[in-house]
Parts: structure tokens; sequence; C-alpha cells
């Protein structure tokens, strides 16, 4: 059934206080829930019936006002319990059992390990008993949890402990207390019971209020908190300064859970994490995984402002929260590490995959108008494009307007569920400015493409840039309006020197607003080059003829960092389409010019400051970037084009490669910003040195897989061993398990790089990795790192030919559908891209998904992807 934006009302019913007790065991948790129920004064519909929703649940006990209600006065079916004829006000009592230890979808009470656990985003409440599970619906929580006092010595749960610590009870129970004095909506709620070690500290607010932190995992796992801990304060401290946001509890909770759908969940007071985004050691784990925790800490922290205390007043209002808290994340790792890294890494991500998202069959605006299982919606798109289109309302109100805008957007709506509408409307209204047209960008699909030409003046000394935008997307909206896009353009003279545009600036935000517009500046003596779109002021597809000289020297000069980097990109990715054309078309493949060889060589010879960002300046673009800006993709034609210019640009620069590699071989373990930053430039001279082949590069880097002192420098090398032969490569893998099978997010990436391997019979290791005793379905980091990873990361042998590759994957996720249809929804997004691929392909890849439609029984998180996929 499809859920129209259109139909959205407003709730009948509301809920003042949800009293919530809890009998915890694994098999058969009793839930009492008392709710304070009245009718909504400002709703005008007259159903007389208060119908609550409710999923595989076992009713025991009904009572209305004290009474207990007889069934005529009742109806319950699979996803509802119906109340006939209720009075305005009322309390409406209920009791009923779940079985947290059957639940492998998941969602709603569940046991992880020994724990039990929650995840009530997006409808998981209803899977713990019958309520109004949906957002616009809040309330006041008090929860009570009794459970064996050895088996769960932990209860946690939303919002203030009350009363003494734990109560002990009769049959070696005990009982805890909790209550949180901010109305929520369900999805909000969280519970945790378990033998958990914990990580304690503090953090004093802005005005002085003290907050007790904690961090809870499984014992063995205490070691590997204090990264994560950090990260809590930092963010705490940057919403503070960046945001003006205090947390307001008493308390903030972290819960590392080895069994989690998604990365985490920002539940109030009590944050439930996937323990890939908590855990953190310098030996298990790399320098990417201590970013993202970070990130994944900040992302869940800022979610008490921009989500909790503002909430969505529907689902298709998922980027509110979402788009505007993924901005937030943003500027906090931007902050903690390199602005122009983290802008780098962000942008790489959105091209490479949201694009391909909004180019396929499941393109969707940033709020949806329709969908039958909101899970399928924790898109790309609602996520990163929809940070993008808060990032361009930061640019075009600048860092004082927005924060403004911010100010009053939370102030005005504390305690409500509202719309992306009502954010828009409060940056408007604070700054007086007008963003109707803006509001576009909230409900078209689609990439647009921007296409530039430029004019020089020579007698008028004037320079004219033009722009065309097309919103060339998907067939399900035809009425494109033109869309406002903020275009940030700096002009570089021949010696690379920024002209001024105005006065004294040298970057200037232009503002698209019609199909087609100019913009003329003056006094212009030469003709300048364009260093358009920097730091990517907007979510387009820029299209651009510049000579492959202008691209050179914006590559050398330009001081927009994400430009000067999107320059040399362009250069490569224009080589290597060029080789592919070669191979395609038997050519003799097109040398890469000196020129280009020789900023390289300039770049690896001139220390940067920022050597991160060095690193990012003189690596290809991936082969999925490329992929996605091909119309069909030629799998083996790319990976040939690649390496073939991977192998020219090692082989020019071999000595510089070497001598950065072993320069930078002695940093250690620290996780500090300057050894990270060695670390990832050693690696990448790893990568070229490897494309050479040679038996010194070979033992060099074995080498450096058994020397390891952290994971960064491990992985990189197993990944580079994980192409050769399997018959050599067998070794280091075996190696490399025995010394890291204890650990299970490291044995995830053990499982993973053997899933990505590009050898000719990674599929076979594939088939084999499922039979081996660490793979469970029942664990989605698992399910993600061998199935998942084999279908996102492995597109060589994911597309074979032979269409063994997507057999495979339609096999899973048919295996995986009775288990966690959420999870095998997302693997199934990986058959949607069929269009991209040749006839042959397209068949195979087709019949694989009529395969997967006609199974029953089928989940309608499958089912929906399935048929959007075939569809369109
Ligand atoms: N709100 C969470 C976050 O982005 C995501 C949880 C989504 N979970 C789900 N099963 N749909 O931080
Ligand atoms: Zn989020």
């Amino acid at each position: 059934k499809t859920i129209y934006l259109k139909d959205y009302t407003v709730p009948e019913f509301l809920i003042s206080k949800t009293e919530l007790h809890f009998d915890l065991s694994a098999d058969k948790t009793l839930v009492n829930s008392r709710l304070n129920i009245y009718r909504n004064p400002d709703c005008k519909k007259t159903n007389p019936d208060l119908v609550l929703m409710g999923e595989e649940l076992t009713l025991i006990d009904l009572k209305v006002d004290g009474e207990r209600l007889h069934p005529e006065h009742y109806t319950l079916d699979d996803k509802t319990l119906t109340i006939h004829n209720p009075s305005a006000r009322f309390v409406l009592e209920i009791s009923n059992h779940i079985n947290p230890s059957t639940n492998t979808a998941l969602s709603g009470l569940y046991k992880s390990n020994t724990m039990l656990c929650t995840q009530c985003e997006a409808e998981g409440f209803r899977r713990i008993t019958w309520f109004l599970d949906r957002p616009d619906v809040m309330s006041i929580f008090s929860v009570t949890m009794v459970a064996d006092k050895d088996e769960y010595p932990v209860l946690l749960s939303n919002g203030n402990r009350t009363g003494s610590p734990n109560i002990a009870l009769a049959d070696n129970k005990h009982a805890a207390r909790w209550h949180d004095p901010f109305p929520k909506p369900s999805y909000l709620f969280a519970l945790v019971a378990g033998d958990l070690a914990c990580l304690k500290d503090s953090f004093t607010t802005c005005s002085g209020r003290e907050v007790a932190l904690e961090v809870y995992v499984e014992e063995h796992d205490l070691d590997k908190t204090s990264h994560a801990m950090q990260s809590l304060k930092n963010a705490m401290r940057w919403d503070e300064q960046a945001f003006g946001r205090e947390y307001d509890l008493d308390i903030y909770m972290i819960v590392a859970v080895s069994h989690f759908n998604m990365g985490a969940m920002e539940n109030k007071g009590l944050n439930i994490f996937n323990t890939k985004y908590v855990l953190a050691s310098e030996k298990t784990a790399t320098d990417a995984d201590f970013e993202n925790v970070e990130a994944v800490i900040g992302h869940e922290y800022f979610h008490n402002w921009s989500g909790n205390r503002v909430t969505c007043r529907d689902w298709f209002q998922l980027s509110l929260k979402e788009g505007f808290t993924v901005f937030r994340d943003q500027q906090f790792t931007a902050h903690q590490t390199s602005e122009a890294v983290k802008r780098i890494k962000d942008v790489n991500m959105l091209r490479t995959h949201q694009f391909a998202e909004d180019a396929g069959p499941l393109s969707h605006p940033i709020r949806p108008s329709s969908f039958v299982e909101i899970n399928n919606f924790y898109t790309l798109t609602i996520y990163e494009k929809g940070a993008e289109v808060v990032r361009m309302l930061h640019t075009l109100l600048g860092e004082t307007g927005f924060r403004k805008g911010c100010d009053l957007y939370f102030e005005r709506y504390d305690g409500q569920a509202v719309t992306t509408e009502d954010f828009v409307t409060a940056l408007e209204d604070a700054n007086n400015a007008n963003f109707e047209q803006f509001k576009q960008w909230y409900s078209q699909a689609g990439t647009p493409t921007v296409t530039v030409t430029t004019s020089y003046n020579q007698n008028e000394k004037t320079y004219t840039v033009s722009f065309e935008q097309h919103n060339n997307s998907p067939s399900t909206q035809a009425d494109k309006e033109p869309l406002v896009i903020p275009i940030r353009l700096g002009l570089l003279d021949d010696n690379g020197k920024e002209l001024n545009l105005h006065g004294e600036q040298t970057s200037t935000v232009l503002e698209l607003t019609k199909a087609e517009q100019s913009f003329t500046f003056t006094d212009i003596n030469t003709e300048p080059t364009p260093s358009i779109l920097r730091g990517f002021s907007a979510p387009i597809k820029l299209q651009q003829t510049l000579s492959i000289e202008q691209k050179i020297h914006l590559f050398q000069h330009d001081k927009d960092a994400f430009n000067r980097w999107e320059a040399g990109q362009n250069c490569l990715s224009y080589f290597i389409f060029k080789t592919i054309d070669a191979i395609q078309n038997h050519h003799k493949v097109p040398p890469l010019p000196d020129e280009l060889v020789g900023t390289f060589r300039a770049i690896l010879q001139q220390p940067l400051a920022d050597l991160a960002y060095q690193s990012l300046l003189l690596s290809l673009p991936s082969k999925a970037y490329l992929a996605e800006q091909m119309s069909t993709i030629d799998i083996d034609a790319l990976y040939q084009a690649h390496r073939i210019v991977k192998q020219t640009l090692a082989s020019s620069l071999q000595d510089l490669w070497l001598a950065h590699y072993h320069a930078n071989h002695h940093v250690g373990a620290g996780t500090d910003s300057q050894s990270i930053a060695q670390r990832s430039f050693k690696n990448l001279c790893l990568d070229y040195l490897m494309a050479l082949e040679t038996d010194e590069v070979r033992s060099m880097c074995i080498q450096q897989f058994e020397t390891a002192r952290n994971m960064t420098d491990q992985i990189a090398a197993l990944a580079e061993l994980s192409h050769l032969d399997t018959s050599i490569n067998v070794s280091y893998f075996d190696a490399f398990y025995q010394q890291w099978k204890n650990e299970d997010l490291v044995i995830d990436k053990w499982f993973a790089l053997q899933a990505c391997s590009e050898t000719t019979d990674a599929l076979h290791s594939v088939k084999k990795l499922t039979q081996h005793p660490d793979f469970d379905m029942k664990t989605p980091n698992r399910v993600r790192s061998v199935i998942g990873a084999f279908a996102t990361a492995n597109p060589l042998h994911f597309n074979a030919i032979d269409g063994s590759g997507y057999e495979f994957v339609a096999d899973n996720i048919l295996l995986l559908d009775s288990i966690n249809p959420q999870v095998a929804a997302r693997l199934a997004n990986s058959l949607s891209h069929w269009k991209k691929f040749d006839s042959t392909r397209q068949q195979l890849i087709k019949a694989q998904l009529s395969r997967i439609q006609a199974h029953t029984p089928l989940s309608k998180d499958v089912s929906e992807i399935v048929s959007r996929s075939l569809t369109a």
C-alpha cells in the first residue's frame, strides 16, 4: 500500500502521558502500557474510533479507565487495534507479550548477543506495544524496567533516572525507573538491558550544568571506548559554540550493539550505536574508522536539537532532521580535521553514489511525495543531497544569516513536529529573505546539469559567463522549473593570480534563478581562466569546456582547495575516458601530456602544509565515480584504462613515490592529524607503486603487512595483496584471520577485502565465505561485509557477463528477506542500476529482479525496491 504526502491529516487523538512497564526476558517480555489519550481539538475529522498501530504482538489485557474492555468494543488485526467509540479523554491500559529473541528484523525490542535493546525509528515502536506510532504524536514517557539481576544488571532508558538506583525485587529480579521530561514521538523511545561495561565521564555545559556521560559496551570492548567519549565531548562543545545548542538532560548515554540495521540512532538521552561507530583502538581500527566514529557520534548528538527537540511532522519530512543533521556533522568534522579534505570526501561520495541513485529508477526528491516502506527512504538523497540543500541555504545567507535563521528555527519550533517548509520559513523570516523558488529543491528529483560558456571582449575589457540549467531528471516528474543555484566563482590570470571581482573579493557567489542567465565582469584586462562552482557550491553536474591547459593551470594555481583538486581530477578523468575510448575502438592509447605528469611531479616535490589534502590532489578518480559519468558502463575497459593511467603515473614518478613511501614509513600508531595524513600519503604511494607489479614493491608491501603496528597500514597492505592470485594471497588472509579472529569488526574487514578481490575466482571465494563458521545472516555487519561488499564494491565480478554475480546476490536477497527485510532491501538496491549496462547485462539483471518479485512471501521492503527498479 502506497502512502501519500498529500493525504496527511493531523492525528485524531493525542497521548499526553505514556507509562511503560517492562518485565524483560529474552523469549517473553511482558509490556504494560498506560496511555493518557484525548481527542485532538485541532482535528476536523469525526471518525469515532481510535486506531492504534501494532505488529507481532500478543494481546493479554485491555482496559479503558480501569475497566476491562469487552471484545465487542475493540477490533484486532495484524496491524491495528481499534477501540470503538472511546470518550474524549480516557486512560488506556494495554498488556502484551513480545519475543525479543525471534526478532531477527532488528526492529522493535530484540536480542543482540546477551543484551536486549531497541530500534524504533521509523516504525519499530509498534512492535513493542500498540501505539499512535507516528512522529507528530509526542508524549511524556516514564519507564519501569524489571529484569533478572544477574543476566541484566544494567537497565537503561530515556531521560533521567528516577528514584534510587536499581531496586531489588523477589526472584532475583531488580527494577529501574526512568523519566524523560521532554515530550517525544515513539520513534525516539529506547531501552537497553544487559551485562555491560561502562566508561564514565562528565561534561559541563556552557551554562555550567554538569552532565554525566556514559558509554556502554560488552566487557571485552571497554578498551576501545575512549575515542568515542572524547568525540562526544568534542561534539557537545562544538554544538554550543557553532550553533548555540546546549544539552538538556542530566545524563547522556551511548550503547554499542553488534546487531544493528543502520549506523546509529539518536534516541533521547540514550543513543544506540552499531559497534562499528563506537569502538576504536589504534590496533583494531583504521584512521577512517576513527574519523567515522567521531562523525557519527557527532551526528547522533546533534540530533538532540535537530530531530528530537524539533522533530518531523511525518516521515516525508525525514530530510528535515537528516539533511540538516548531516550538514551539521559535516561542519563538525571539517572543524575537527581539514575543511578541504572533508569537503572533497563528501562531494566524492555524493557524486559517486547519490548521483547514481538520482539517475536511476530509485530517484526521489529529498521530500518524497509517496512511499510504500519508509525504511527504504533512509537514502543518500534524503541524507547527503538533503545536506547539500541546507549547505546552499548556508551559502546564500552567509554564516551569520544562517545562524540567525537556525536560532529562530529552534526557538520557534521547540517541542513541535514540523515540516521542511517550516525550516525554510524560519530561515526566511530571520533574514527577510524569499526562498519561494528555492523550495523547488525539496520537491524536484534528479541532478541538474549546468552548462557554462564564457566570452571575453578585448575592447570592452569584459568577461561574460553564461549558464544554462537543465533539470533532466526522472520520467516521473515532467514539469521542471528552474532552480535557485548558487555558483561560487573566481577568475585566475595567466600567472595564476586571483582577480579582484568586486572590491577586494576574489570569490563571489552568483545566484542562478533562470533557465539561462549571464553575468558580466568588468575591468578584466586579459582573458582569465574561470574557476567555477568553488567548494562545490551546488549539487549539480557542471558542463564546461576547458582546454587541458586551462585545467592544468587550475590544478596548479586555484586558491580554492576544492576546485584545485577538481581540476586535477578533471584532467585525469579526461585521459581515462580517452583511454577507454581507445580500448573500445582498438586505437592506440593516448599518452598523458608531459605537463600533467610534470604537475604531479611538482605537487609530489612541494610539501604542502595539509598533507592529507596533498594525497587527495595526487589520487586518481575512483572507478565508481568514473562509472557514474558513463552512459553505458564498460567495466572491463574502465578497469583497464584506470590501470593504464595509474601505471603511467607510477612509472614516470617511480622515484618520488618510493622516496615518499620511505620518508613516511616510520610513522607509528598515533591518531593525531599529522600521523594520519602521513599514513594516507604513504599508502597512496604504495598503491601507485604496486601498479608497477615488481617483486621489490611486492615484498615491501608484504613487509608492511607483516610489521604494521596499526590497522590502517595493515589493511592498506592487505588490500593491495587481496588482488593478487588467490594462491598467493590466501596465506596473508589466513595469517590475518589467526591474528584477529576474536575481533568482530576486524573480521568484517577481512571478509570485505576478500569479497572485493579482483582475482578471477572472486565469486567462488565469496560463496565459500558465506559458508564460513563466522558468517551469519542474522548479523547485518557480516552480511554487508560479504554480500554487500561484493554487490557494491566489486563491480568486476558482480557484473560478470555470465550473470553469476547477479544470481548470487539475488539468491541471498531472498534468503535474507525472511530474516531481515530492511537489510535485504538495502542489498536489492544493487540491482537497480541495470540501465547503465549493455543489453546482455540488462536482461540478466532484470531476470533476477523479476525472480525476486515473483517470490512469495516477499517483504514490502524488498518488493518496493524491485518493483520500482523494474517499472522505471
Ligand atoms: N535516525 C538515524 C540516523 O540517521 C537512522 C536510523 C534509521 N533506522 C532505520 N531502521 N530506518 O542517525
Ligand atoms: Zn540522522
